[in-house]
């Protein structure tokens, strides 16, 4: 089997990881959190939402946590944030961000929960959003969430996931970041969407896919992904996550367990197991909880040696 040679994680722990959390977290434990991340060789660290504060309050910060990364030197670095509207994007701009992720879904139902319009209205907001961003020169990721289910209406076809997809394409989306929001995916339908939206048109080394881990299939999703030879998976250091609006969605695939897999499989990533470990045990000790993913709790394995490679959680 050929699997990509090398692939991109894209750390969604300080977003998505956290806004769902209903106890604060500080601000300064935010950027530790992503200084953490950085360390450990992430080089897509999706950082926070410009967002109504009275929809994420965990996520209220973002000026601050975006001015202050802007502020720092990146290495060529990204830091999208997530933008669901014009306003959002001013916000973006006066913050010093350089990369934006925008969102709708494959379902109306959940983005009339999640953002209060239907997905054709949203891609209407997006619409100036992502041209004005094309203006500066900025990177631009779109999520199509619910891609293999809704919460509310259930079942999702394919071909809406496409229509979305290339809509979002036409608009200007350098990614299109297929979403299981609530984790009911299984491996035969990633091949299905991956197949579609590439015979589609959208070129593989533009299609992203973002896995729950609600049913324990993530890391067969990510297999199936990279048989299809999908090189950009999303994780969540330490595991957390889940939307607010998503009833039902657990934690998001762990970054830790991801980077075990690949480096098993020698596939590159340039993250580094030990250092994720170390910004995993800061957030679940920064959240009063012990770490939950795999890896977190069993320490890594080195196949070639034969020997554990880093301790398991105390
Ligand atoms: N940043 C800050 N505030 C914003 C904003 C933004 N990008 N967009 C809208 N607002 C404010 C408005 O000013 C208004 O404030 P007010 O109540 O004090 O007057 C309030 O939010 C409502 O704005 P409105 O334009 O009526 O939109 P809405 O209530 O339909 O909300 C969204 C639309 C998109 C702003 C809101 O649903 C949202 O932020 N959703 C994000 C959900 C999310 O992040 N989910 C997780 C990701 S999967
Ligand atoms: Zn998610």
């Amino acid at each position: 089997m050929d699997y990509p040679a090398e692939v991109r994680i894209y750390e969604v722990g300080p977003r998505d990881g956290l806004q769902n959390e209903a106890q604060p977290i500080s601000t300064p434990a935010k950027l530790e959190y992503i200084r953490l991340l950085r360390a450990a060789g992430l080089r897509d660290i999706e950082v926070t939402s410009f967002v109504s504060p009275t929809a994420i309050p965990q996520l209220a910060d973002a000026d601050e946590v975006m001015r202050a990364l802007a502020g720092e030197p990146d290495g060529g670095i990204r830091y999208p944030v997530l933008v669901p509207n014009e306003r959002g994007l001013d916000r973006a701009v006066a913050a010093g961000a350089r990369e934006l992720a925008v969102f709708t879904a494959a379902s109306d139902a959940f983005t009339q929960r999640n953002i209060g319009m239907t997905i054709d209205e949203s891609l209407a907001a997006f619409e100036p959003v992502l041209r004005r961003a094309a203006a500066m020169g900025w990177w631009k990721r779109a999520y199509v969430s619910t891609a293999f289910g809704c919460p509310f209406t259930g079942q999702v076809t394919v071909e809406k996931v496409v229509e979305v997809s290339l809509r979002l394409v036409e608009l200007g989306a350098d990614e299109i970041c297929l979403g299981d929001t609530i984790g009911v995916g299984v491996p035969s339908q990633v091949h299905e969407l991956t197949a579609a939206v590439v015979a589609a048109g959208l070129p593989l080394d533009r299609l992203a896919y973002h896995f729950h881990d609600t049913r324990g299939t993530a890391l067969a999703n990510v297999l199936a992904g990279l048989e299809d030879g999908v090189a950009c998976f999303d994780s969540s250091t330490g595991g957390t996550g889940g939307c607010p609006y998503a009833p039902g969605a657990a934690g998001n695939l762990a970054t830790e367990d991801l980077v075990y897999l690949l480096d098993g499989m020698s596939i590159a990533h340039g993250a580094r197991l030990e250092d994720v470990l170390a910004a995993a045990r800061f957030i679940a000790a920064t959240l009063g909880r012990a770490l939950a993913s795999k890896v977190g709790q069993a320490g890594g394995w080195d196949r070639h040696t034969g020997t554990r490679t880093h301790a398991a959680a105390p």
